[in-house]
């Protein structure tokens, strides 16, 4: 077990190298169950969602060799269906990809329900409505999902989702590239990971068109030959050094990213008062003026991400005034306020509305990561306050954040990882 420790107070200044997209990398990576040849993936994150898929396709049959610290060569064509280990698959969210890769290959699957985050409810219905309009049969049965298919492959169709999601959205397209004839995906997501996952299946040779509008054409083809690609920067990490730039008063350049993915926290921060400027792969975030509360709502792209919630929270902690957060994705995306509280942050939530009475000092303390946006939320919040922070469960935040204390220290900021002894370990040792 790890902690990372902090001494805040001090501005974040400097440059810093965005990643590529963890959850665009997702279901690239899980795409590749698809392609009966040899993909080399380029501009993958090193965190721990991405290195457990890895080892869930490795069990699977996959060749999976390491290029470079950011390149990997993916070979699933000796991938057998239905072998994905329980206990891995229901570690993390992304793994749901398997659902769609799997049916979308070999016209069935059986795959672990998936883990992720806990928001509250997070169900996966419109996902298995896409596979049953696809053709599927889909049972659950003892923690697992099962489809089948009388074809043998999925079987085109119109699919009109009843909300907006990602998640379905990439499944269903996963289903559908090697299936009989046309699907078009209505009401779809319009994340700049959809778009990723489009192109990527396209170097392929699959033919999907209209990614990054609310309709999807997949029109079915026989086969997928391998490509190189590489992964789009990660916008959810380049948005967070953003608002710790913000948070800390400091002035720093996030490189290695794509300002368009980006125009709904620039232009929060902007509204802030926080001086944003925009250049052809980076972005400058500094602070030289008054700061002003603001209302953020958030929404599925091109809106502000939930996925920049608490972070934004933690950042309008620090500016006077009274801020409001409305979450309209997720029922309970708010474990993280009571790590703020710890702090003696003003912040108090009813139904999905987080009011922020900023301006009040926050104060260092223990704290713990309590989800992966939750956690880093921690952490700015950490590193705007004077004295000596601790925060534990950063495995949570390893799941998404490459190097997250290397670059921070990289900015100035006083950090580091420690280790902590497993207090269960400890015990059955002696
Ligand atoms: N929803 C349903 N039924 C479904 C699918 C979704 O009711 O079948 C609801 C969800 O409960 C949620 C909303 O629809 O209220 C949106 O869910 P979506 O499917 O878009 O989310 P997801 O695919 O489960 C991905 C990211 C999340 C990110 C959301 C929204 C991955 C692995 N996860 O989740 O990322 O918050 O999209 O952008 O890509 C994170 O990185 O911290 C994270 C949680």
């Amino acid at each position: 077990m790890e902690k990372i420790v902090i001494n805040g107070g001090a501005p974040l200044r400097g440059e810093v190298e965005i990643s590529g997209f963890k959850n665009a990398a997702l279901p690239i990576i899980y795409a590749c169950v698809l392609v009966r040849d040899k993909c080399i993936i380029e501009n993958v994150p090193n965190v721990l969602d991405i290195n457990r898929s890895f080892e869930i396709l490795r069990g699977m049959g996959a060749t999976i060799k390491t290029i470079d610290r950011t390149t990997v060569e993916i070979d699933c064509t000796n991938v057998v269906s239905g072998t994905s280990d329980y206990s891995l698959v229901r570690r993390l969210r992304g793994s749901y990809y398997l659902l769609g890769a799997e049916f979308g290959r070999f016209g069935k699957a059986r795959v672990a329900y998936p883990g992720g985050c806990d928001f509250g409810v997070r169900p996966i219905d419109q996902h298995i409505k896409g596979f049953k309009a696809l053709g599927g049969e889909v049972i659950t049965d003892g923690g697992y999902i099962e489809i089948s298919t009388k074809i043998g492959r999925a079987k085109g169709t119109n699919i009109f989702f009843d909300m907006v999601t990602v998640g379905a959205t990439l499944n269903v397209m996963l289903a559908a590239v090697l299936g009989e004839g046309t699907t078009i995906i209505e009401n779809a997501a319009r994340e700049p990971h959809i778009v990723d996952c489009a192109n990527f299946l396209n170097s392929c040779g699959a033919k999907i068109s209209g990614a990054g509008s609310d309709i999807i054409k997949i029109r079915g083809v026989s086969e997928l030959h391998g490509c190189r690609y590489a992964i789009i920067p990660d916008m959810i990490e380049a948005g967070s050094f953003m608002v710790a730039a913000a948070a800390t008063r400091g002035d720093v350049t996030v490189t290695n990213v794509i300002p368009k993915h980006l125009e709904s926290i620039t232009a929060k921060l902007e509204e802030v008062g926080v001086s944003v400027e925009e250049f052809d792969d980076s972005i400058r975030v500094s602070v030289d003026g008054p700061l002003r509360p603001t209302n953020v709502k958030t929404l599925p792209y091109p809106g502000f991400p939930t996925d920049m919630h608490p972070q934004m929270c933690a950042f309008l902690t620090t500016v006077q005034g009274v801020s409001f957060i409305n979450e309209s994705i997720y029922d309970n995306r708010f474990k993280y306020v009571q790590e703020l509280k710890r702090m003696n942050a003003a912040v108090k939530v009813e139904g999905r509305m987080v009011t922020i009475e900023g301006g009040v000092t926050l104060s260092a303390a223990p704290l713990v990561a309590v989800d992966l946006r939750g956690g880093i939320a921690v952490i700015i919040a950490a590193l705007t306050c004077s004295g000596q922070s601790e925060v534990t469960d950063i495995h949570l935040i390893e799941r998404g954040y490459d190097d997250l204390v290397g670059k921070l220290k990289q900015l100035g900021a006083d950090i580091k990882k420690v280790y902590v002894p497993d207090p269960v370990a400890l015990k059955k040792a002696n």
